[in-house]
């Protein structure tokens, strides 16, 4: 039997693991036409919540279309982008003759991928865009919902934070102008690199500055990896305790990326027919840590002197809470709170380290953090 977890790409159907309440708050969300930013950590599964909230929109009358960010280095990329994602919201029936009319005046070129998905490159010239390139583009949105009265939009950006290093701060600002005039379109902007997308939409010098509500994608909770998990093992007569389980899942603290890891892992070296023991566990979480022994040295070396000082306080710590304090300062080697305020920020602007919902530091990388533990300690 293949090994029922999966980890690294977008996860569906049976590798889908409940997320039951995020499910019904962001239909809810897209058919009241919200605006939200939706953040989490990286590899929380906000982009596989992100399909499985479009499959629950195709069964009702809701458009909806996704615009990936990530891939864009550019403005120019990004209204290319937006086109592509517009001109398939429209189907691809007629699609020239409505490309035109979508996009006023901008003649895009139209490829038809191997999927039989369109994908629009807009002229640039001498490399620059104008504001009316953009705003036009983002404004196909009015019109597919003018079109559509009888359905609702949702414009979903994934890895909206890109947005930022793109260098371009008109795209801010249209985009604020745009998506305020229309109550009847929701728009959702998911981040993964929670400094920068909060910065977007909770600094006041920020043109998004409170333009949508917020929503934080967590962990998924014990209750609902517990029979996902035992399930899949059971289901090859892989005997596992929730004992096991619920150790397995204080390790990952129900990261949906690790824990499909470590699941991944343990499965790997336990026959059928057998029972999961917590040394086995120990085994697949060491397999892991041996794994990533030298990326994560790499990484530990290119560390400032004092950033490593934070990440060993925060690994030992687990979580890390008071990190100015006169006894963390001290037992950690810093001279000042001001160098370790530095650390901190170094830290999190590298996405090394994050705050727990609990208000203390964490290592972002559950096994990072683990790894680092077994260094100090040895
Ligand atoms: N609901 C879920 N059930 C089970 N596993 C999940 C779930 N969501 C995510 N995962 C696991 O997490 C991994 C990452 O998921 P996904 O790509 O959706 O996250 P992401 O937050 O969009 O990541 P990134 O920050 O890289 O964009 C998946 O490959 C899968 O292993
Ligand atoms: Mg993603």
């Amino acid at each position: 039997m293949p090994n029922p977890f999966s980890y690294g790409g977008i996860v569906a159907g049976k590798q889908f693991c409940n997320r039951a309440k995020e499910i019904d708050d962001l239909v809810r969300a897209g058919l009241n036409g919200e605006k939200l930013f939706i953040h989490g950590e990286r590899r929380i599964g906000k982009t596989s919540l992100l399909r499985k909230v479009m499959v629950k929109f195709s069964k009702k009358k809701v458009i909806s279309v996704l615009i990936n960010v990530l891939k864009c280095v550019d403005a120019a990329d990004f209204v290319n982008e937006c086109a592509s994602g517009f001109a398939e919201a429209e189907g691809s029936t007629g699609i020239l003759k409505r490309v035109k009319k979508l996009f006023d005046g901008l003649s895009p070129a139209v490829t038809i991928r191997d999927d039989g998905r369109p994908s629009l490159t807009i002229e640039r010239s001498a490399g620059k865009l104008s504001s009316d390139q953009l705003e036009n583009v983002l404004k196909a949105s009015w019109k597919i919902a003018d079109s559509n009265r009888d359905k609702r939009l949702l414009v979903i950006f994934d890895e909206f934070q890109q947005v930022r290093l793109l260098g371009d701060d008109r795209i801010e600002r249209l985009i604020r102008s745009v998506v305020q005039e229309r109550s009847d379109i929701a728009w959702f902007f998911c981040g993964s690199r929670t400094h920068l997308i909060k910065q977007m939409f909770l600094d006041s010098n920020s043109p998004l500055y409170r333009s949508a509500g917020h929503y934080p994608i967590e962990a998924i909770s014990d209750e609902h990896w517990i029979p996902f998990i035992s399930g899949k093992f059971r289901s090859a007569g892989k005997d596992i305790s929730n004992t096991v389980i619920k150790r397995l899942l204080d390790i990952t603290s129900g990261h949906p990326y690790y824990t499909q890891l470590l699941c991944s892992s343990l499965w790997g070296i336990c026959e059928p027919e057998s029972k999961i023991s917590d040394d086995m566990l120990e085994q697949a979480l060491n397999i892991l840590l041996e794994r990533e022994n030298s990326t994560y040295h790499i990484l530990w070396d290119s560390l400032p002197e004092q950033s490593k000082r934070m990440i060993r306080a925060i690994a030992l710590e687990n979580p890390l809470k008071s990190p100015y304090s006169g006894e963390i300062l001290r037992s950690y080697g810093f001279t000042s709170p001001s160098s370790a305020g530095r650390a901190i920020e170094y830290l999190i602007s590298h996405d090394l380290i994050t705050k727990s919902r609990d208000g203390g530091y964490i290592i972002i990388d559950r096994f990072l953090g683990m790894w680092c533990r077994k260094i100090f300690a040895s």
